[in-house]
Formats: C-alpha cells, structure tokens, sequence
C-alpha cells in the first residue's frame, strides 16, 4: 500500500472515529431513537455505571419522609435505588423521551404507588410542580451537559429546605480519562456549587476506572446567609457519555 493510500486511510479512519465520538456524547446527551434506546440499555446495564448510581444514592442517606429529585435520571437506576432504600418520594425529570420511557418501565410498581413522578423536562425549565421543598437533589454525569450549570444548580439550590443536601457525582467518560482527571472535576464541581450558593462542599470517591467523585453539599437556611450568585469558573466538567 502506498504511503498516500496509507494517509486517505487514515484520515477517513480519523473522521469516522471522530463521528462515532460525537455521536456518542449526543446521545448521552440527550438519548433519542433506535440508537437512544440502546444507549439506555448500555446506561442500565453496564456494571460500573449501576455501582456508581447506587453508591451515589447510599450517600444521600434517604429516610421515609424524604422528598428526593433527580435531574438527568437516564434508565432510572438510582431511581430505583433511592426507592428501595427507602425515600417517600422520589421525583425525575429528563430531557430525552426514549430515557423517560425506560426509566417509567423500570419504576412502574413504585409509580403505580405512588412512590415515584417521572416527568419529560430539561433542567434549564424546570415544571412548577417540582417547586420543592426537597431534602435531597442529585444529578450523576448529567452537569457536564447542562447549558448555564451555576444558574440551573443555583435554581435547585431554591427547591431545597434549608439544609437539604445535594450530590452531584461524575464519572468522566472522555478518552484517556484518569484519577487526575475525575480529581478536576472534583474540583470543578464543589466550585459550581459554591458560586451556585451552596455550602460545605465536600467530595467522595468511588475507586472505579475511572474513580467517580461525587460532591455532596448543603444548601443553607437563606435567613442566615446572604446568597450571591457568584461568576462561574472556567468550565472543565466535560460530558460524561454514560
Ligand atoms: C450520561 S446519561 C446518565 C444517566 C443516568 N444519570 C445514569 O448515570 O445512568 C445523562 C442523562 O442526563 C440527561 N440530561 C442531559 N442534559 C439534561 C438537561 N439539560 N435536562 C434534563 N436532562 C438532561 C440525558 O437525557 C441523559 O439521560
């Protein structure tokens, strides 16, 4: 083969690698379709994906009256999870209908009582029925994804009683991502939260590979703190595909 076949080779190679990877971050993004729903069933089933959906529901520590959200549920694991662990109430929304109907199937008994409301939304509209109070929100590799995050978590931070907790966990999913990269996003994440006005950021670890962190923080009684919506730092939590 020619040194210049070689290179048309490679190049086209390149481009379709490059494709497939912009594919599979949009669906992340927002599943839709053939390929959306086995992008769910893939979310569902994949082993460290389930692990770090469970682990990040254990931390909220969820008791019989508490009123939970969760923003970008997907299939519906931690869903699940917080039912089982015993939550009054778990409230979702997500942007993609494919991920709406699997996460709805998955939790059909517990909506069926009344345990669980599922609803189609983005989390920059939220609907006026999930105006809270809540005693926890979570978002698991969802941030990355969302246009305006201080804005959307400070919106969140409002849903919340006064020391209601919130955990935002990432598990980064870009090429090549490491401990020092899942670190980062620590980093960046408690950031986010601090200029949304939330407080006492602090990160767990999950050893997985890549680690998934997950930053739980409190949003304060608004009586005694003043909140400021600070300028967002520099963005590096990237999209998290699955
Ligand atoms: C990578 S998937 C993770 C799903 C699930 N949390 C999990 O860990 O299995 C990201 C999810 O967030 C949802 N999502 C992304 N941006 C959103 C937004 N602005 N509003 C609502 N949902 C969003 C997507 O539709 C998708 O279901």
């Amino acid at each position: 083969m020619t040194v210049a076949i070689e290179y048309v080779i490679g190049r086209a190679g390149l481009a379709a690698v490059r494709a497939l990877d912009r594919d599979v971050i949009g669906q992340a993004h927002r599943p839709r379709g053939a390929a959306g729903s086995v992008n769910g069933w893939v979310f569902a089933h994949r082993p460290s994906n389930r692990q770090r959906n469970r682990w990040v529901a254990s931390l909220l520590e969820v008791g019989p009256g508490d009123r939970v959200l969760e923003v970008g549920f997907g299939p519906g694991i931690a869903v699940a999870e917080l039912v089982r662990n015993g939550a009054g109430h778990v409230y979702g929304i997500d942007h993609s209908g494919v991920m709406l109907r699997q996460a709805s199937r998955r939790n059909a008994a517990a909506i069926r009582a009344g345990r669980v409301t599922l609803i189609n939304a983005s989390a920059d509209r939220l609907p006026a029925a999930l105006a809270g109070p809540f005693d926890a929100i979570l978002a698991v590799n969802s941030l990355g994804f969302w246009p305006a995050p201080v804005e959307r978590l400070a919106d969140l931070r409002g849903r919340l009683a006064p020391g209601g907790r919130i955990a935002i966990a990432s598990q980064p999913r870009c090429a090549g991502a490491t401990a020092a990269t899942s670190r980062d996003a620590a980093e960046e994440v408690e950031n986010l939260l601090r200029s949304a006005g939330f407080t006492q950021p602090s990160t767990r670890t999950l050893a997985l590979s890549p680690p998934v962190i997950c930053v739980l923080a409190i949003a304060p009684d608004p009586d005694d703190t003043p909140q400021t919506l600070t300028t967002a730092p520099s963005r590096r939590v990237g999209p998290t595909a699955g």
